[in-house]
């Protein structure tokens, strides 16, 4: 008998801190940076992101993630057998961050690490852990995004800094024998590298290069709006589906227009299309499965349902993941 993955729990969590783009336009003034909740809105779709205190890292919002999506699943930390935690923003440069969480949940054991595809972390993240389920490596895996993007935003740059939050995002995910994942499409250009990066690095104890987000936003618009098109009809032609039996799509949060033109490209009404960008701002790697536990808990995607998720970042990466809820 052919073996599945299913999500069996989702979890997400915010920090507390929530800056509407008005409190940030006022921040910014105060550096001499100029911008209004006009502009953001109407060219992203954010009204608000929250951003996490200084001491708070990655693994600190991946633990509450990863506790909900664990009491969700009705799965204690001990029975996970993988973890697998997609993070731009980790809490050291090693170990792992998924080592760190391991450890916060006390799920001592089983293999742990981190992928590292930027936004589109989750997706690949997600697709790592149907394989391993699906060769019999892993039954009960715990699958999360979490960022603190804050942490490497360019305050003095505002055609970026309006754009991105914290947060985290996480599901369980477990052997099953029917789907749960139908189809995932993972892909890479790293000819890219230079539109969206964080060109810094570590060496001999410094920080060579400029440590903070830098990106080209046309031709990331550009180039984003062509890929997720494909990899949605990679996944449906895989999976023997169509357009049509798409109950939810669930894209990477990172600009509403953006995700309006791949819901437009898949024929979904809009009320098929699920947005958290303008409470959320993007969370990168969490910004995924922050919008599946806000659907899920929200009654948008039920038992049942079809849902497409897709994910868009650095690298340049893109990928999707179809799936039976
Ligand atoms: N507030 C006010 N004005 C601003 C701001 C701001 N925050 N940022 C830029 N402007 C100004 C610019 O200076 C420019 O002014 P000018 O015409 O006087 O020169 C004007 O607004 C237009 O700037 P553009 O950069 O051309 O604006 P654009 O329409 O391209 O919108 C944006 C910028 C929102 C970044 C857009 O390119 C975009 O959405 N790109 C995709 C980015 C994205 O989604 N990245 C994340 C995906 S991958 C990942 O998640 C990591």
């Amino acid at each position: 008998m052919r073996r599945y993955s299913r999500i069996t729990g989702t979890g997400s969590y915010l920090p507390p801190r929530r800056l509407t783009n008005d409190d940030l336009a006022a921040d910014l003034a105060s550096r001499g940076i100029e911008t209004s909740d006009a502009w953001i809105t109407e060219r992203t779709g954010i009204r608000a992101r929250h951003f996490a205190a200084p001491e708070v890292a990655s693994s600190d919002l991946a633990l509450e993630a990863s506790r909900a999506a664990l009491e969700a699943a009705g799965v204690a930390p001990q029975q996970i057998d993988l973890i697998i935690v997609a993070t731009s923003t980790p809490d050291m440069v090693f170990p792992s961050t998924a080592c760190i969480l391991q450890d916060k949940l006390g799920a001592n054991g089983c293999p742990a690490f981190d992928v590292q595809a930027v936004c589109s972390g989750f997706v690949y993240a997600l697709a790592v852990a149907d394989a391993m389920i699906q060769a019999g490596t892993a039954s009960r895996a715990l699958v999360v995004g979490s960022e603190v993007f804050s942490r490497i935003l360019d305050f003095d740059d505002r055609t970026t800094c309006v754009l991105f939050g914290d947060g985290a995002g996480a599901v369980v995910l477990q052997a099953s024998d029917t789907p749960g994942i139908l189809a995932t499409d993972l892909h890479a250009d790293g000819r890219h590298v230079g539109i969206l990066c964080v060109p810094g690095n570590v060496s001999g104890g410094r920080v060579l290069g400029d440590p903070l987000l830098k990106m080209d936003g046309q031709a990331v618009f550009k180039l984003a709006v062509g890929v997720l098109e494909k990899a949605a009809r990679a996944t449906l032609e895989k999976a023997g589906r169509t357009d049509a039996d798409i109950d939810l799509l669930i894209p990477h949060q990172a600009n509403l227009r953006i995700m309006q033109s791949t819901a437009r490209k898949l024929k979904l009404p809009a009320e098929k299309l699920f947005v958290t960008v303008d409470q959320h701002g993007n969370t990168s790697a969490a910004s995924i499965p922050l919008a599946l536990d806000a659907a899920v808990r929200g009654g948008r995607a039920r038992p049942g349902d079809t849902l497409l998720l897709e994910g868009v970042g650095g690298g340049f990466t893109w990928g999707a993941v179809l799936l039976d809820l």
